[in-house]
């Protein structure tokens, strides 16, 4: 049962959940009217400390979808955060006045804390360059729907896979998944944590590639999840500008990938995918935004108890 847990890590709820969190999002997606009036009278506590748009709105709009209601702030500067608050008195707070919280915050850990002070569930929507488990049920879904399974895929993971938060949480997820294959293309500089290796591949014992090109394993692809190079990450500009535009995928990159391969990407994207990408019958980013909503109405139901 996840009705009443937190989420702060994708590996807090086991395959079998997030199989069922995903049917049931599948469900709403097919007909969201019937869920409307679910979560009347619940309210979400929507607690901001980043810059967001997908996130924040889709969660906003999933609880409202539900019948239920919104409260917040999506700027830090605008609660007692800037008067010197700590997070455990904020969540002790405001889980008085919501039935579940929905937190993003730059430091590693927050929400973590938070859920430990929290009477009513914690979700985590991104703790600095950490985990980002939300966007990660995201994917799942809109991976599932498009390939019909989460196993047996190729993946490619290209762009900031040091400072990405959604490639380290999709990683985790889709290691889970019998005989996935994942190619890591990043510029030296960006390359995935050691930890991700030595705890969830290596440990998984997952089939993995490193790669500097994306043309080093295009055409092998089932996905390939772009990223932007995280720059609120970068501690000196110059590093940033030289690596912010390693990779740009466009129409000619993507006449290597096969018919089948499709483009994801957690948005927003800088200059990752060429504009000109966006009419390839492959390219799935903003489909998969629209996926982030259903998933998240899917995710609040259970937390609330209410499907
Ligand atoms: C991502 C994030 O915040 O980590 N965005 C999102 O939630 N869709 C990716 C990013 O900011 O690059």
């Amino acid at each position: 049962m996840i009705k009443n847990r937190h989420l702060i890590d994708p590996m807090d709820f086991s395959t079998e959940e997030i199989d069922k969190l995903l049917s049931l999002s599948e469900q709403i997606s097919k007909n969201p009217e019937n869920h409307s009036k679910k979560c009347s009278g619940k309210i979400l506590g929507s607690l901001f400390y980043e810059p967001s748009t997908r996130t924040r709105l889709s969660f906003e709009s999933a609880m409202m979808r539900l019948g239920g209601q919104v409260i917040g702030f999506s700027e830090a500067n605008s609660s007692s955060v800037s008067k010197g608050e700590s997070i455990a008195d904020t969540i002790r707070t405001v889980a008085c006045y919501a039935d579940i919280v929905v937190m993003r915050h730059p430091k590693e850990g927050a929400p973590k804390v938070a859920s430990m002070y929290s009477d009513v569930p914690v979700i985590n929507a991104g703790d600095g360059g950490h985990q980002h488990p939300t966007q990660t049920l995201t994917d799942l879904l809109t991976i599932r729907t498009v390939k019909g399974s989460l196993n047996n895929l190729k993946i490619g993971y290209c762009g900031d896979l040091k400072f990405g938060r959604t490639v380290h949480s999709l990683i985790k997820a889709l290691s889970r998944y019998p005989d996935n294959e994942m190619h890591l293309i990043s510029p030296k500089e960006l390359k995935i944590p050691d930890y991700i290796k030595e705890e969830i591949l290596d440990k998984q014992s997952i089939n993995y590639f490193e790669h500097e090109k994306i043309e080093e394993c295009i055409n092998d692809l089932d996905i390939l999840y772009m990223t932007r190079v995280q720059k609120e990450r970068f501690f000196n500009e110059e590093d940033y500008i030289r690596l912010k535009d390693t990779y740009i995928l466009d129409n000619e990159k993507m006449k290597k990938g096969s018919d089948q391969m499709i483009v994801l990407h957690p948005l927003p994207r800088v200059n990752e995918i060429a504009y000109e990408i966006d009419n390839d019958p492959r390219a799935y980013y903003f489909k998969q935004a629209k996926m982030g909503m259903y998933v998240r109405m899917g995710l609040i139901s259970m937390l609330l108890g209410v499907c």
